[in-house]
């Protein structure tokens, strides 16, 4: 069985009048019209719960898209049972048998399923239709056909053996079941963090984030019509501590492959820490966190370059990727002409629904992130150590709108220099291209993160420079390019330091995560 490596699924561009454009308005129109019911899914079954809760679009929340039915402890027991019980099946499938049913689940996403899962990330997470593209559909197609290739390569690494003597590695799952806490932001993350720990044999519990829970609804979909065996992938929505409570006490819980908050991770490693004892394996911790990913510009820089970098680098999805540049270090030779750019470039970008196809910019994801992330535009206005480049305003009224805005700081350890905001605002630095040294120090050390982060130079002994004075200070280090985008099978995503513990998403990395290897000698 040989998987030949995958080219990336085309990015669809919907242009008017386009077949995939009035697909994608039809698929909205057909969940606008309507209040989904979203169940959670336990051993295949659809559960109800008479605690229905609402979603709203982000960018018209007074609308109801549906409700999902939030469950209590008895469902995360639920989960865990059907986990445990359809684990001996699942894991003694043959690996062509496992890896066919999530080739299919490609398939179905990159076809039939395509405008139904763009266009409930579009109205549940207020994606425009580009960004939705290259997430729900590309980077997860992406990440199911890399992954399934990745995998067979795993499974074909065998020792040596000598006469007489038979090695050979199993690549085991691990014992017990995997919990995927996955976040809002992608629903290619989303997707990939339960479905790449069920490839290699494990099942799995999944809670998303409540913001995510009808592209969640679509992925579950998928995967059951591609012939996920019941219980493999069992979705629950319930309270994060209530979650927490029972599976981080549970005997065989096995691991964790999380994206989310650094706060939450360093809770949940602590926690596990604490009732080590109690599990039958160390359990495996992935996590991808958070970011202060930066764009350091070097005066050899081209000028419109760097200002396409920063506004789609920082401004794209309003800023809620944790790759988002948000702070930038600009020489003050280069900074009068990225700033007029920037300027320019933010004037012709469009605010607004996600339905209406000009709008680059939509809305943040709830009232939690539209209340944090103004209260640090509003302290920037009132700071003396900050002018404000561009933008500003917001309106939460109707939706949770947040203009793009530029901070200009006269201190690199402004506060919005070092902590993750998590929405569309970039603080620059401008420096004198005398004090180079001590600008790649300050990138280096303001941060406690190290996701990514960009170099913009022509000088190539500066970039070859920079690259090793800044080796620790990013996971995905791009040069010449925004921090953002990274493509599954091209550049394998993660960072350490605060950011995570740097299993490469879409690579063997993250794949051996999952497996527990048994070593058999035979002697005959
Ligand atoms: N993988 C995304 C990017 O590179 C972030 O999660 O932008």
């Amino acid at each position: 069985f040989n998987v030949p490596t995958p080219v990336n699924e085309p990015v669809k561009e919907y242009r008017p009048g386009s077949a995939e454009r009035e697909a994608v308005k039809k698929a909205l129109q057909d969940f606008r019209s309507v209040e989904t019911d979203i169940p959670m899914y336990i051993g295949g079954q659809e559960v109800r719960t008479d605690r229905k809760l609402r979603v709203a679009p982000p960018h018209d929340h007074q609308h109801t898209l549906g409700y999902f039915h939030e469950g209590d402890a008895q469902h995360v027991e639920q989960a865990i049972e059907a986990a445990l019980a359809a684990k001996d099946n699942w894991a003694s499938l043959s690996w062509e048998h496992r890896a066919s049913i999530f080739l299919k689940a490609a398939d179905l996403l990159a076809g039939p399923y395509r405008a139904r899962i763009n266009a409930a990330t579009m109205l549940g997470q207020s994606k425009n239709a580009f960004q939705a593209e290259i997430d729900s559909a590309c980077e997860l197609i992406d990440f199911l056909r890399f992954n399934v290739h990745y995998a067979t390569d795993i499974y074909r690494q065998q020792p040596n053996s000598s006469p007489g003597v038979w090695n050979r590695l199993e690549y085991r799952p691990l014992e017990g079941f995997v919990f995927a806490l996955t976040p809002f932001n992608f629903t290619a993350i989303a997707g990939n963090l339960p479905t790449s720990a069920a490839m290699m044999g494990n099942t799995v519990v999944w809670k998303p984030a409540y913001t995510q829970v009808l592209s969640a609804k679509v992925i579950m979909e998928v995967l059951m019509e591609a012939g996920l065996p019941d219980g493999v992938i069992n979705l629950i929505y319930v309270d994060g501590p209530v979650a927490g409570d029972i599976i981080f006490n549970h005997p065989d819980f096995a691991g964790i492959h999380f994206t989310g908050s650094t706060g939450v991770f360093q809770a949940i490693w602590g926690t596990i820490g604490a009732n080590i004892h109690k599990y039958k394996s160390y359990p495996r911790i992935v996590g991808e966190t958070g970011g202060k990913d930066f764009v350091l510009v070097h005066e050899s820089a081209d000028a419109d370059e760097v200002a396409t970098g920063l506004v789609r680098g920082a401004f794209e999805y309003q800023g809620q990727k944790c790759s988002a540049a948000s702070r930038a270090y600009v020489p003050s030779s280069l900074w009068p002409a990225i700033e007029t750019k920037v300027k320019e470039f933010l004037s012709e970008i469009k605010m607004g629904v996600t339905e209406d196809f000009t709008n680059f910019i939509n809305a943040v994801i709830d009232e939690r992130s539209f209340k944090k992330i103004t209260a640090y535009i509003d302290a920037a206005k009132q700071s003396d150590q900050v002018k404000i480049v561009a933008g500003g305003n917001y309106d939460g009224s109707k939706g949770y709108f947040i203009e793009p805005t530029v901070l200009q700081v006269n201190d690199p350890n402004y506060r919005t220099m070092c902590e993750e905001i998590f929405g569309p605002v970039l603080s620059v630095y401008v420096y004198e291209p005398s004090e180079f040294e001590s600008i790649l120090q300050i990138v280096n050390s303001t941060s406690p993160y190290a996701l990514t982060g960009s170099i913009f130079a022509k000088d190539r002994y500066v970039i070859e420079h920079t690259s090793k004075a800044l080796q620790n200070a990013a996971g995905n280090f791009y040069i010449n390019d925004k921090p953002t985008g990274a493509v599954v099978g091209q550049q394998p995503f993660g960072g350490a330091r605060a950011s995570g513990t740097n299993d490469k998403a879409g690579s063997a990395l993250n794949l051996y995560r999952w497996v527990s290897a048994r070593t058999i000698k035979e002697t005959y």
